[in-house]
């Protein structure tokens, strides 16, 4: 798609820059108009530099070739992230007095607005009626979400987190609802096992896949449950979370949320064994030698578990919940991971299994990803690499 981003005077134009290079990285085409102002924030080399493309500022440069009317109407997609509330009324008004302004209004093209401004500037009646004024029109708002706002206030007027905003404006220009009415449970993170009260056995995983597949899958219009094991990210307001933290916790919500689910997808690093006890105060040095023996006993397997009983609902009628697992392998070569991922998927039974190499840089807490989509006959049916969002997307295409 050919997506114009506009850039417009706040402090969360430095944010906008992961909004361009994750449109970027799910192959866009991305053209960025910044507004005098956002420049001032951030420079004009940053946006060139992630966008790829020259960056439009002057609405008398390209007279020629007529630049105000052809970005507008060359774009299938228009986000302006951050939103001033200036920017915001300009647009109501229909004012076209730079070239942001030109390119929309000579643009049929979806518009998504991604407000940022003081809590008082966004409750203010002028800002209200303006917002409500777009929203009759068709424009549409993500975020602002409630938080910690420049300086040191906080409340309502903070940008949406960047991939809120991709998640939100592709969903609305594919105007994919593919999954609306679907019930998706969607573990994510990964689990921890105390040692002690200070102590705990556990992995590297950020929660960021997961999180990206529950964002995605909740912009594609999903009612979308997250169990989340120790997560590292924020969690979208479009999904109601559970928190975790032990393989136990993760077992019991997502073996209750999975009764009345469509669709469960294991995104976890789940730990495999547990401590056979919790010591109750903390463990000293001076009560073991050079060395300390733990002593693991092994934890249920959720996932293997949730097919047998979900496969024993299907005996009884019940239909069938689809199941997708997630495989993290540290094996580099293709050949040998597929066939990793072969056993791995036929030893859970699940549906599809997503493969992925993770490693000391790879997978775990890096914000892009690699996987390969395997059914339960061991066969490849897709493939995805790029920001976690787009590797989301593609799962949940398998879903869909
Ligand atoms: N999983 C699970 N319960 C466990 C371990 C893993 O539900 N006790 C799930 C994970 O959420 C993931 C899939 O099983 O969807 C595969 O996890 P992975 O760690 O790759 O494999 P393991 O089953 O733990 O096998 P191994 O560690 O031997 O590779």
């Amino acid at each position: 798609m050919n997506i114009l981003v506009g850039i417009t005077g706040g402090i969360a134009a430095y944010k906008a820059v992961n909004v361009i290079r994750s449109l970027v990285l799910a192959g866009h085409d991305v053209h960025v108009v910044a507004t005098d102002a956002a420049l001032i924030f951030v420079g004009k080399p940053t946006f060139e530099a992630i966008s790829r493309n020259p960056v439009h500022t002057d609405l008398y440069e390209g007279v020629a070739e007529v630049r105000h009317v052809a970005l507008g109407q060359a774009a299938d997609l228009i986000v302006i992230a951050p939103a001033t509330a200036n920017t915001i009324a300009k647009l109501s008004a229909g004012l076209a007095d730079d070239l942001l302004g030109n390119a929309i209004l000579a643009s049929t093209a979806p518009l998504v607005v991604a407000p940022a401004m003081h809590t008082e500037m966004w409750q203010n009646p002028a800002t209200v009626a303006n917002v409500a004024l777009l929203r009759g029109r068709g424009v549409h708002f993500v975020g602002p979400g409630t938080g910690q706002l420049t300086g040191k206030d906080s409340g309502p007027g903070r940008m949406a987190e960047p991939d809120e905003i991709v998640a939100s404006a592709l969903a609305i220009a594919h105007t994919r609802s593919d999954l609306a009415g679907l019930r998706v449970v969607i573990t994510a993170g990964g689990t921890r096992e105390p040692l002690d009260p200070v102590r705990f056995l556990g992995n590297r995983s950020s929660g960021k896949q997961g999180v990206a597949l529950a964002r995605a899958a909740a912009a594609r219009g999903a009612e979308v449950t997250l169990i989340g094991a120790n997560l590292e990210v924020d969690v979208p307001s479009t999904v109601n979370v559970t928190h975790v933290s032990t393989t136990a916790e993760l077992a019991s919500a997502v073996h209750a949320a999975a009764t009345r689910a469509d669709a469960v997808i294991m995104a976890a690093a789940v730990a495999d064994y547990r401590p056979d006890s919790v010591a109750t105060s903390k463990i000293k040095k001076e009560n073991h030698g050079e060395t300390l023996q733990l002593t693991l006993v092994k934890n249920p397997d959720v996932l293997h578990d949730l097919v047998v009983a979900r496969d024993a609902a299907a005996a009884g009628g019940i239909p069938g919940t689809i199941v997708i697992g997630f495989a993290a392998e540290t094996e580099q070569d293709r050949e040998p991971l597929l066939a990793l991922g072969r056993a791995k998927i036929l030893r859970k039974g699940c549906d599809f299994l997503v493969v992925n190499r993770v490693g000391w840089s790879a997978g775990f807490a890096s914000e892009s990803n690699e996987v390969i989509l395997l059914n339960l006959a061991g066969d490849i049916v897709g493939e995805a690499s790029g920001s976690k969002l787009v590797v989301a997307d593609r799962i949940l295409d398998l879903l869909a």
